[in-house]
């Protein structure tokens, strides 16, 4: 083809998660992180959105502001921000649709090509696909089961040239599952607030926590304004809405709304209308409740029948929250290799461990989702995956 593309697009790479291999309707897949359809509030919905349209159709269906609506922003502050420790107004978030553009518009923001950004190293692979166009260098910090080693972050924005951000997931981390300890999360915060490196925090498993304590934000022990949090509602109440924030200190907030304007102009006025409906009539909170108690059940599975079929060269975390197990098989294998030949002997998904590491490393780990799989699936998924490791190894 004679067009030219541009060097940015050279650098987009297809998502991981979304590979034809899974497009086998025999196949039972732990891969995608998919919220569990049952629980989709629709009838709630329905409801909602007649009578949002009869109250304020002609609003939902007009251009809106960038920052997005004042209650869902109010709402977002007093409610879901003040629960994670974080004293702040409407002011200070913008609605953003899904995290994965607030993750976007973080690296349109603080990345110029050969800047640094640190990252757990295995990521959020979605993060990875979105940061790598502006061409960063990813520098990837330790991680024990506290979560960020700080010490070694440390003396990463020490070795490392023009540090501009730091990303963390800190609760039940994708793909590992770990979760940040309270401690790690404030030395983190006072680092970024000393070295002025502002820190991108993930948090859409907040919520989802299963046996552990739900802990603060790093953001709530932000003293100098510099974390930014970013926080969605697709595991909480549903993904196609694409709602989610950021949270951040005000000037910033305005350049973010300022680069949203030119962007994307606004969120759907619609999904915003709708979201304000439904959480005036719901409490989310017992939704959420409904949710933890499916996936603790699918996790508590899927954590039995590892323990009962893996063979011993197979070790996973028990993660206390969120969506995912993080399996290694301690032989010299490469999952990415291992996957085609799952699917097609086993006829179980997973996403290998490649995708999460930004340098792309050949490894031995992958990852399992329970979160949208029924008991059945996990018992027959994780029955046949063991049975397909046992004679491949
Ligand atoms: C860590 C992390 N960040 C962001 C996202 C994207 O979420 P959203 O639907 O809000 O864009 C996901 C989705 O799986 C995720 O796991």
């Amino acid at each position: 083809m004679q067009i030219k593309f541009s060097r940015m697009s050279s650098r987009i790479k297809p998502s991981a998660i979304r590979n034809k291999l899974f497009d086998d309707p025999q196949l039972i897949t732990f891969a995608a992180g998919r919220p569990a359809e049952g629980l989709f509030p629709v009838e709630d919905l329905i409801t909602a959105s007649q009578s949002m349209l009869s109250a304020s159709g002609i609003k939902a269906l007009q251009y809106s502001s960038s920052e997005g609506n004042d209650e869902i922003r109010k709402y977002i502050a007093e409610v879901l921000m003040k629960k994670a420790g974080v004293d702040v107004t409407a002011k200070n978030i913008m609605i953003t649709s899904g995290s994965q553009e607030g993750i976007d518009l973080c690296g349109r923001m603080f990345i110029d090509e050969g800047s640094t950004i640190i990252c757990e190293n295995p990521t959020y692979t979605g993060a990875l696909g979105s940061l790598r166009p502006y061409n960063p260098k990813f520098v990837g910090v330790e991680m024990d089961e506290n979560g960020i080693i700080t010490e070694h972050l440390e003396k990463l924005i020490k070795e490392n040239d023009d540090v501009r951000l730091i990303y963390t997931v800190p609760d039940f981390h994708n793909p590992t599952g770990v979760m940040m300890s309270r401690q790690r999360r404030k030395e983190l915060a006072e680092i970024s607030g000393r070295y002025n490196i502002p820190v991108m925090e993930d948090r859409p498993y907040s919520e989802l926590n299963y046996d552990g304590e739900y802990l603060p934000s790093v953001k709530s022990f932000d003293k100098e304004g510099v974390v930014l949090s970013l926080g969605s509602f697709s595991k909480i109440f549903c993904p196609g809405l694409r709602m989610a924030w950021i949270c951040a200190d005000e000037e910033i907030l305005q350049k973010f709304i300022t680069i949203k304007q030119n962007a994307s102009m606004q969120c759907s006025s619609f999904d915003q209308e709708l979201t304000v409906e439904y959480l005036k009539n719901n409490n989310i909170y017992e939704h959420i409740e409904k949710l933890r108690a499916l996936y603790k059940s699918r996790r508590d599975k899927m954590i039995e029948c590892l323990d009962k079929y893996m063979p011993d060269y197979v070790n996973y975390n028990r993660p206390t929250g969120g969506f995912f197990i993080w399996v290694t098989i301690q032989k010299d294998i490469d999952t990415t290799e291992l996957l085609a030949e799952a699917v097609k002997q086993a006829r179980v998904g997973f996403i290998p461990g490649e995708p999460f590491y930004a340098d792309g490393r050949r490894c031995n780990s992958l990852r399992l989702s329970f979160s949208s799989v029924t008991e059945e699936e996990i018992e027959q998924g994780i029955e046949r995956l063991a049975n397909f490791f046992k004679e491949r190894f």
